[in-house]
This record gives C-alpha cells, sequence and structure tokens, in this order.
C-alpha cells in the first residue's frame, strides 16, 4: 500500500475544494476534512451565545466551552460536524452563518483554537483537508498542496443552486455579494490569509468536469509518488 500522505486543498469561497477533496478521499480512503465548517460551527455558537467577538476575553471564554469532531454519517454517506455534540452540519450552511463568519475566522485565537483540532488530527496523514490556510499554516510540509480556483460567476452560480434548495428567497445578488466579501476579508486579513503555498498546484475548474478534476489530481499523486 502507498505511504499515506497529507493532501491540502485551498482557495476561493465556492471554487469546488470540498468536491474535489470529498472525491480524493473516496479514492484512497482517506479522512476528509472540512476545516471551514470549524469557523461556521464556532460562529454559529457565537451568534447562538451573543458573543461579543471584538471583546478579545469573551471570545477566549466562549472558545474554552466549545468543542469539536467530526463524525461519519452512516446514512448520508457524509462526515458531519458537531458542537458540543449536537450535528450541526445543515445549520452551519445558513447565509446568516455565511455573512459572519469571516469576521469570526480573522481573530487570532479562533484561528489558533481551529489549526490546534486540524492538525491534532493529521497526526496519523492520510487526510485530505480543504480551507484558506491549510498549505500554508496548518500543514506547510505537506506533501500534495492545491489551490483551487473558478471563475466569479461559475461559483456564484454554483452556490446559489445549492442554498436555493434549501432558501428558495435567496437571490443571485446575496450570494454574489457574500462570496465577493468573504474572498476580499479571506485574503486580506492579518493572520494567515489566502494566500496560494508556493509549492501548490493550481486547478482552476471553471470548465473541468469533476472526472476531469479527479484524474488530474490523482495524475498528480502518482508524479508526487
Ligand atoms: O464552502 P466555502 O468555500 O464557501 O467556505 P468554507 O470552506 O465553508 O469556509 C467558510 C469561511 O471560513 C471562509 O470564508 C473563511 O473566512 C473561513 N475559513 C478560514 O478562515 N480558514 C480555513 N482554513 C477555512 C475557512
Amino acid at each position: 500500500m502507498m505511504k499515506k500522505i497529507i493532501i491540502t486543498i485551498d482557495g476561493w469561497s465556492s471554487c469546488g475544494k470540498s468536491t474535489l477533496a470529498k472525491q480524493l478521499a473516496k479514492e484512497l480512503g482517506y479522512i476528509y476534512i472540512d476545516s471551514g465548517a470549524m469557523y461556521r460551527a464556532i460562529t454559529l455558537y457565537f451568534l447562538r451565545h451573543h458573543i461579543d467577538w471584538t471583546n478579545n476575553e469573551e471570545v477566549q471564554k466562549a472558545l474554552e466551552n466549545i468543542s469539536l469532531e467530526f463524525n461519519y454519517n452512516a446514512k448520508s454517506g457524509q462526515s458531519e460536524i458537531f458542537l458540543n455534540g449536537e450535528s450541526v452540519e445543515y445549520m452551519i450552511r445558513d447565509l446568516v452563518i455565511a455573512e459572519n463568519v469571516s469576521e469570526v475566522a480573522t481573530i487570532k485565537i479562533v484561528r489558533d483554537f481551529a489549526v490546534a483540532v486540524q492538525q491534532k488530527m493529521g497526526k496519523k496523514k492520510g487526510i485530505v483537508m480543504d480551507g484558506r490556510d491549510i498549505g500554508t499554516t496548518v500543514f506547510p510540509n505537506a506533501e500534495l498542496k492545491i489551490f483551487m480556483t473558478a471563475d466569479i460567476s461559475v461559483r456564484v452560480e454554483r452556490r446559489f443552486k445549492e442554498m436555493f434548495e434549501k432558501n428558495p428567497n435567496i437571490t443571485i445578488e446575496e450570494v454574489k455579494n457574500n462570496l465577493e466579501m468573504r474572498d476580499y476579508i479571506d485574503s486580506n486579513r492579518e493572520v494567515s490569509p489566502l494566500r496560494k503555498a508556493e509549492d501548490a498546484i493550481v486547478i482552476d475548474n471553471t470548465h473541468i468536469s469533476m472526472e476531469q478534476q479527479l484524474k488530474f489530481a490523482l495524475n498528480l499523486l502518482e508524479e508526487n509518488k
């Protein structure tokens, strides 16, 4: 059997990172970790408990009461994030979370908290993790790093379709504004901004199919051996 490695996938909002990460995890028998789900779950906790996240002390106290884990749901065949024992996988995809998560993700102690959990999950290797800073900060020594991108119009359309299924009141403009706002905050923040790691390989999936992107990534693995 091939030696287990760490694969990181970073990139812009809604450009197909999790699709590729899930494809690779399935193909290789690896664990898929959605690091964005952690920032979303933390944001959900802050909103529910009315935490003033401009106040570092309050944030610190709140983090002490947060435990995050991923569990496999046999029914859906997907792994789900649990916030203090409750599955919040569905709830964290709401627009209200998307509208606040990037601000929460700028906070250094929030990032330190999430990164520590992520690094622990990578100890045994055999994982694919997607996010914004996985190849740069979380696993700078990962064996394979991918940076994904796609045209904004394609990204907006894909995310709109996903969100419209759950909430028919949502508009294209809301989705577009949210993606652009998050991309801006994510790439301009002080701590671990969204960047392509120097040794990451770019996949632009604007014009390629899901099968093609998987094939491309598997070829990278072969070359990597
Ligand atoms: O699925 P999508 O690409 O829209 O976003 P996500 O992966 O669920 O991440 C949600 C937000 O969490 C991002 O816009 C970032 O603000 C933050 N995030 C981060 O700062 N670092 C990560 N490693 C992952 C997500």
